[in-house]
């Protein structure tokens, strides 16, 4: 049984039902997301062979406090780590340490930051020097299969209509969806109701209306999408080894579509890609 409540009106936990914001809440969500945009902006620069995963989390995490804000991961169910890093075969939720970057890997940065209880919740892949032409395919098919999700988004339209433009595009390219990590709600919670499929069919799942905010990230595999996580509790890899890429954006469902929070300010959403615009061509 799906149900919406006024997000205002009630207490701040998951209870499974679908919140709606309101005007005050969608200037909240804009600032949040806006300040994980700049954040994973200033990376760009950053991300390169010889530099660790610690130390771009070392850079989020001091952005961050610059910035009088915390990252949602920091002691969240027991993660450490102010980012997540997942390079190559795995698919999300890496923890950063003191490996250095390779030239060729490419890695998903991802970022929340909380500015006055508002979650925004955002990542992109890092080109780290020069990927193999298999890897920038990998990262542009998942982009363009972001932007195609984001495409569904506007009030009467279903959750199931995101994942199926996703998966029909991304199987299109002869890549798989990832399907034991899903998108969520978020919000004034980093992850609530409803679960947003990357697979499906038409029609299917909740309807979207007005005020509903969730994220769209779409884990996409060059090989076959079967996923094991480590005995860490948290990495979660290919079980192929083949690799796995991740695009995530914050969005909220409006009167006449669409607004996405978390666009870089610098028209920086897919680094080192040469897409310079944010929109599909
Ligand atoms: N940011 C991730 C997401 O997109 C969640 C990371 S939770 C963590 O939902 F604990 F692994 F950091
Ligand atoms: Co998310
Ligand atoms: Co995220």
């Amino acid at each position: 049984m799906i149900s919406y409540l006024e997000a205002e009106a009630n207490p701040v936990r998951n209870t499974g039902a679908i919140r709606l914001y309101d005007a005050a809440a969608f200037e909240g969500m804009r600032k949040a997301c806006q300040l994980t945009a700049r954040c994973l902006d200033s990376l760009v620069d950053i991300v390169k062979p010889g530099v660790t995963t610690d130390t771009i989390d070392a850079h989020v995490l001091a952005f961050a406090l610059a910035n009088d804000t915390v990252p949602a991961t920091l002691n969240y169910r027991g993660y450490t780590k102010s980012t997540c890093t997942s390079i190559n075969h795995v698919v999300c939720h890496g923890i950063p340490n003191d490996k250095p970057l390779r030239d060729g890997d490419i890695v998903n940065i991802d970022v929340t930051l909380i500015v006055d209880g508002y979650y925004g919740d955002s990542s992109r892949m890092y080109p780290v020097g020069k990927p193999k032409r298999a890897a920038e395919r990998l990262c542009e098919v998942t982009y363009r299969s972001l932007l195609l999700g984001l495409a569904e988004v506007k009030p009467g339209a279903r959750m199931g209509d995101i994942g199926a433009a996703i998966q029909e595009y991304a199987e299109s390219e002869r890549c798989s969806v990832v399907r034991d990590f899903c998108g969520h709600g978020v919000g004034r919670i980093f992850h609530d109701a409803p679960n947003v499929l990357h697979y499906g069919k038409r029609g299917d799942g909740v309807e979207m209306r007005p005020g509903m905010i969730f994220t769209i990230e779409p884990m996409i595999n060059l090989g076959k999408p079967h996923v094991k996580v480590l005995g860490d509790g948290w990495t979660a890899v290919t079980r192929d080894r083949s690799l796995s890429a991740q695009y995530e954006h914050t969005v909220a469902v409006t009167e006449s579509g669409c607004e996405v929070f978390t666009y870089s300010p610098l028209g920086l959403d897919a680094p080192g890609l040469g897409l310079e615009t944010t929109t599909l061509g």
